[in-house]
């Protein structure tokens, strides 16, 4: 890696609840969709469940000062609603308490806390009355978002509504791939509508009850790029993903609005009735950071693949995205890349090129977090040790990207690679690791990879010399 950071960049490490925390049934907290959904037959590879995941509730003091070795100046995690007000009653105490010694240990350990609101694990009491399909739900979140703040918000300066509202609406309602693992159009539409509102609704009570604090929303974002630039077919198939998965998200939050073709694209589906007068200003909201999850491009042609093509892993069979593309024919071609162990196209010049087209396409772009970034490979433990070469190649060509990008005008200001630990990886379960720290599950062990020692000798690196 060659890139140099500005001494004021912000390195970290996310996680997620349902991913990492475990204790799925405990001092209080209740069935989250996910875990409903994991008990759902061939819902996730291996019959995997978040049950115990990295045991993170019970280890949270050691990981907490495994970041403070490895250098970690921030931590990305999210509060799960279903134990903090488990079953849709009033807020646990207990749950509450996990988060709060959280936050203590990773303020004593000089680790800011940067936490996430929604990843994507709703109580199942919610999901029983609609979930994201019924816009009470938007409410719900907002009561939750301060339940939160009351815990926590003497604290915690940086606030995150959602992570990747795409995944917790579409694919989960239309995808079938993630909880609740339906195929309906309609409710998958107004699941995303909904989330954006309750992100305008939260957004608007956190700063009422504090007007000082970081409050900003995280979106996985990929270039939607035609297979074969000169085919009008291709290209069409392009911008129908563009506009479903980014700017579906991108445009309401920092426009004020929906995109028309899009909405073209939607006639029919009941979206327009879904979207009362109003809703777009309380969604519209001021933020004081965008997150960008990025991992790989997506790159489409109208026609079947060529039979020569590798066969790309999908987790299950509940796994199906047509509906996205608007045929079962539009494919994504192999571009003769490297591929991670998820299938995913190895191309870092791809954030390069997505930071500076959302710096081009959004004016009053907010400033810009990597709130996510990594991959998954067939890690083995040798003798006590992962030397995952290729995630290190993956991240350090990323970081670079990120760098270019800077040069060129992007206004990036920090870092969190996904992940710090092996976690439940959602349809996958503990098939793929993601980790720069190796989790044996049996045992619980924790091996920090290569990839988590070069990571501690970047931080410190940047953070001597800039
Ligand atoms: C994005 C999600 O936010 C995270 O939960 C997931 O594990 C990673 N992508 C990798 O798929």
């Amino acid at each position: 890696m060659n890139a140099h950071f500005p001494p004021t960049f912000l390195w970290g490490a996310a996680t997620a609840a349902a991913q990492v925390e475990g204790a799925a049934h405990l001092d209080g907290k209740e069935d989250s969709i996910w875990d409903v959904f994991a008990r759902t037959p061939l819902a996730v590879a291996g019959g995997d469940t978040p049950e115990v995941a990295a045991d993170h509730y019970h280890r949270m003091p050691q990981d907490v000062a495994m970041m403070r070795d490895l250098g970690l100046q921030s931590y990305r995690f999210s509060t799960s609603w279903a134990r903090v007000r488990p079953g849709d009653r009033e807020p646990n105490p207990k749950g509450l308490d996990f988060y709060d010694r959280l936050v203590d240990e990773l303020l004593g350990a000089g680790i800011l806390p940067w936490l996430t609101l929604y990843h994507w694990d709703l109580p199942q009491a919610v999901q029983d009355l609609g979930g994201w399909a019924n816009r009470d739900t938007a409410e719900r979140f907002a009561r939750y978002a301060e339940d939160v703040f009351g815990a926590l918000g003497d604290r915690v300066t940086h606030w995150t509504t959602f992570n990747e509202p795409l995944c917790s609406s579409l694919i989960g309602y239309v995808g079938g791939e993630h909880a609740p693992g339906l195929n309906d159009p309609r409710a998958g539409l107004a699941a995303l509508h909904h989330q954006h509102l309750a992100h305008g609704m939260a957004t608007r009570r956190l700063r009422e009850l504090r007007d000082d604090l970081s409050i900003g929303i995280t979106l996985n974002l990929t270039n939607a790029v035609p297979f074969d630039p000169a085919d009008p077919a291709d290209v069409d198939a392009a911008r129908r993903l563009d506009g479903l998965w980014n700017r579906m998200y991108l445009d309401p939050v920092l426009l004020g609005s929906y995109p028309d073709d899009v909405l073209a694209d939607l006639a029919g589906l009941g979206f327009e009735e879904v979207v009362r007068e109003g809703d777009l200003a309380v969604i519209h909201q001021p933020i004081d950071f965008l997150g960008v999850n990025h991992y790989h491009d997506d790159c489409f042609s109208a026609h079947p693949a060529p039979a020569s093509d590798p066969v790309l892993p999908v987790p299950t069979p509940k796994a199906n995205r047509s509906w996205f593309v608007g045929s079962e024919h539009v494919s994504c071609p192999s571009r003769g890349l490297p591929r991670t162990a998820m299938g995913w196209e190895v191309n870092p010049d791809g954030l390069r090129v997505l930071l500076l087209a959302l710096s081009e396409e959004y004016p009053d772009l907010p400033p810009l977090y990597i709130t996510e970034n990594g991959a998954a490979y067939d890690d083995v433990l040798v003798d006590g040790a992962v030397d995952d070469v290729q995630r290190w190649d993956y991240i350090s060509a990323h970081l670079d990207a990120v760098a270019a990008a800077m040069a060129e005008g992007a206004d990036v200001r920090g870092y969190f690679v996904w992940s710090l630990l092996d976690n439940f990886e959602w349809a996958w379960g503990y098939a793929k690791r993601f980790g720069i720290v190796h989790v044996d599950y049996d045992t619980q062990v924790r091996t920090p990879k290569l990839s988590a020692r070069n990571y501690a000798a970047l931080i410190a690196l940047s953070a001597e010399t800039g």
